[in-house]
């Protein structure tokens, strides 16, 4: 029996987690700090590794203490270091370093990315271990976070190729920047996904921008497009404020304005990021042998993609449950799990890597 403890702080979340075989959760602890950040409208980075240092401790007692196991019973220290944020992995990292000089256990590097595709090892709360099926290759993943978003395929363990990847923003990246210009707060996947329940996605026809690379992707445009309507909107309404000449990021539609149709605007937003998702993923099912698709990232939660990626899509698609979607540590545990048994063990001289890729 196997039993790898899994360390991730490479954004804002303090996580650690206890995996037994690379599939069974014994333990998973997420201490969020979106509460803390919700007030800066995104991740501040000195208040998140600030807070990782206070939670990183507690969150890794009661890591073992759920999962009823001590330090000898357990096969290694799985740790991200990178990609994210610098001062974020610094804090996992040294800690994960720390244990494993007193404790003896082996460390093993884990890349954030990789941990992501890897949640789809892990044996869902509600199935049965006898009758759960791993992902078998060869496959095609969607890695769509908030930093990342590529097609890659697996024809085994470790070994990823990167079919496309965005040539501009993130999805979850977009999300977060829409969800900001309509002030419906953060994190913004969630709350589009809020908002869109009461809106109509034919209500407005957004570009999808599917004439990039024949497996990238492009959400700048869209991005565009939602801010100079919502402009449109505001000047035909004689807004108080006009954001005319600001940025995205910057911009933000007044509040006093009742009269945006900010459901409808999400609803057909996220069916134009969904759309462009879903169509690249399908070509490269097309294109491959590939014989399942994988979802992964924190955008793998959003309920539009994963049922139309399935009504879509000709082969089974698979994605990790909503909690395993977001940045947890039981996830990184897996991917630790496959790095042990393939032999990785990492020096104390491990550094982060707030760039690192998967491919
Ligand atoms: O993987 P993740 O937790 O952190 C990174 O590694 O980036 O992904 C966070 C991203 C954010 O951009 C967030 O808005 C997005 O995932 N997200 C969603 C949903 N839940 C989280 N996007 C769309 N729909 C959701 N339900
Ligand atoms: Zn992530």
């Amino acid at each position: 029996m196997t039993l790898i403890l899994g360390i991730e702080t490479s954004c804002d979340e303090t996580a650690a987690a206890v995996v037994e075989e690379g599939r069974i959760i014994l333990s998973n602890v997420v201490a969020s700090q979106v509460e803390l950040h919700r007030q800066y409208g995104g991740v501040f980075p000195e208040m998140a590794s600030r807070q990782h240092m206070v939670a990183i401790t507690p969150v890794i007692r009661e890591a073992l203490a759920t999962a009823q196991v001590t330090w000898d019973d357990l096969n290694a220290i799985a740790v991200v270091h990178g990609p994210g944020l610098a001062g974020s992995l610094l804090v996992g990292l040294n800690v994960a370093k720390a244990l494993s000089l007193a404790t003896d256990l082996p460390l093993i590097a884990v890349n954030h990315l990789e941990a992501h595709v890897y949640a789809n090892w892990l044996l869902p709360p509600d199935v049965d271990p006898q009758t759960f099926v791993p992902p078998s290759f060869p496959l095609i993943c969607l890695v769509v976070s908030g930093g990342h978003t590529e097609l890659i395929e697996m024809r085994e363990h470790h070994e990823y190729h990167l079919l496309g990847h965005t040539i501009d923003d993130a999805a979850g990246e977009a999300f977060d920047k829409v969800a900001r210009l309509l002030n419906l707060g953060f994190p913004g996947g969630p709350a589009i996904q809020r908002a869109a329940e009461e809106g109509n996605a034919l209500a407005f026809a957004f570009p999808r921008a599917l004439n990039v690379g024949r497996y990238d992707f492009s959400f700048s445009g869209l991005k565009t497009a939602v801010l100079r309507l919502v402009q449109e909107l505001q000047q035909a309404q004689g807004a108080k404020i006009d954001v005319r000449g600001q940025k995205l990021a910057e911009a933000s539609i007044d509040e006093t304005q009742t009269e945006i149709p900010v459901a409808d605007i999400a609803a057909s937003f996220q069916a134009a990021v969904v759309d462009a998702l879903v169509e690249k993923t399908a070509q490269a099912v097309a294109d491959t042998q590939a014989s399942q698709v994988l979802i992964a990232g924190g955008v793998a939660a959003n309920r539009l993609l994963r049922s139309e990626m399935v009504r879509r899509l000709e082969v089974p698609v698979r994605y990790p449950p909503i909690r395993f979607c977001t940045d947890n540590a039981a996830m990184v545990a897996v991917a630790g799990y496959y790095n042990y048994l393939a032999g990785d063990r990492a020096g104390l001289e491990l550094d982060v890597i707030p760039g690192l890729s998967l491919v």
